[in-house]
């Protein structure tokens, strides 16, 4: 039995890492195991310019400890209209690696935005000419359509057209959650990638409901059945260069996750590449995780692979019930299991 793991520094590609005493609380659990992150910019007010990406990324470097060495990646939120020369002056100068599509309404802090892809068909133009990825949360808004149904919808209302509109622009579609979406990327060509969650590999709707009302498996898109985590644990485990790693933790204080109204969203980096490990080795793939976590993702990119490792023990690792954070506390995934693996630097 494998005891150990030594794999190249995986890095993150989707992260939500909030800002004040939320990313004081919660920067340094991206920054131990992994060595960049894509980090999200819904923040209140979100990251649309290249001058609040450029303050965002030094209040986060800011936050992590001296120790460690970590390189947040900033992304633009577009809104609808958005300036392409602000989106193309701000890749240029390495404030901008990738520009984030938010629809109107779909998740947290998503207020602002795009009302309709056409809106921003200008930036994706320009985002296409200078090779500048278009990260995407697909789901529809559209109200009337169920909500285990958005993301397929929304490839089929907005997806194939954006591809089919601009065949070269790349594009990753995020967190996805369903065969169809694992098809759609597995058939589209070498610019169409995406990233897949621990959670989303590990649980399905049904988490959210045993026993009780379960927020804390609630995240956006939902977790649905158990034919779709299938087709997302064989694309992760394949070995296929388009699926990679993104986690989309989501750090919510416990109080606002079990409320009347709960907020979106797993905190799941604490344990992050622990919590991969486990699926992979479920899945007899453990020799393909460092494919998934550390090559995929910079090469699809265009950033080199970085250079030092990390190891992974086989130890019986108890995943704490709650987290302090910023004068309250977390409720981080796997809350109260025990994990196989652990991270050691
Ligand atoms: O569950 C989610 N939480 N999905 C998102 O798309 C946003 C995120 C957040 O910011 O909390
Ligand atoms: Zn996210």
């Amino acid at each position: 039995m494998t005891v150990s793991l030594t794999l190249r520094r995986p890095d993150d590609w989707h992260v939500h890492l909030r800002d004040g005493q939320m990313l004081a609380a919660v920067a340094d659990a991206t920054a131990r195991q992994f060595a960049r992150a894509i980090v999200m910019p819904n923040l209140k007010p979100p990251v649309t310019t290249a001058a609040a990406a450029a303050a965002y990324r030094d209040r986060i470097r800011a936050a992590v400890s001296p120790g460690l060495k970590f390189e947040p990646l900033m992304t633009c939120y577009l809104v609808d209209g958005i300036d392409s020369d602000e989106l193309v002056r701000g890749h240029a100068q390495g404030i901008f690696t990738a520009a984030k599509l938010y629809p109107a309404h779909a998740t947290t802090n998503s207020a602002h935005g795009v009302t309709d892809v056409r809106h921003i068909y200008p930036a994706l133009e320009a985002m296409q000419r200078i090779g500048m990825p278009l990260l995407i949360h697909g789901e529809v808004t559209d109200h009337t359509v169920d909500i285990f149904d958005r993301e397929a919808v929304f490839i089929e209302r907005i997806l194939k057209s954006v591809v089919a509109d601009f065949p070269a622009l790349k594009i990753v579609f995020e967190h996805i959650t369903t065969k169809d979406a694992v098809d759609f990327v597995r058939d589209s060509g070498p610019n169409i990638a995406a990233t897949i969650t621990p959670h989303h590999l590990a649980i399905n709707r049904n988490a959210m409901f045993e026993g009780g009302m379960r927020p804390h498996f609630y995240c956006l898109p939902v977790a649905k059945r158990e034919l779709h985590r299938q087709a997302l644990r064989q694309a992760a485990t394949g070995g296929d260069p388009k699926f990679f790693l993104g986690t989309d933790s989501a750090p919510h204080a416990v109080e606002t996750k079990e409320s009347d109204c709960g907020c979106a969203g797993i905190y799941c980096a604490p344990l992050a590449i622990e919590s991969y490990a486990r699926v992979f080795e479920e899945e007899g793939a453990l020799d393909r995780l460092e494919g998934f976590a550390s090559e995929h993702g910079p090469r699809f990119y265009g950033l080199p692979l970085n250079p030092d490792f990390i190891t992974l023990e086989r130890v019986a690792t108890p995943v704490p019930p709650r987290i302090p954070a910023a004068g309250t506390e977390i409720v981080p995934f796997h809350a109260g299991e025990v994990l196989d693996w652990r991270f050691v630097a």
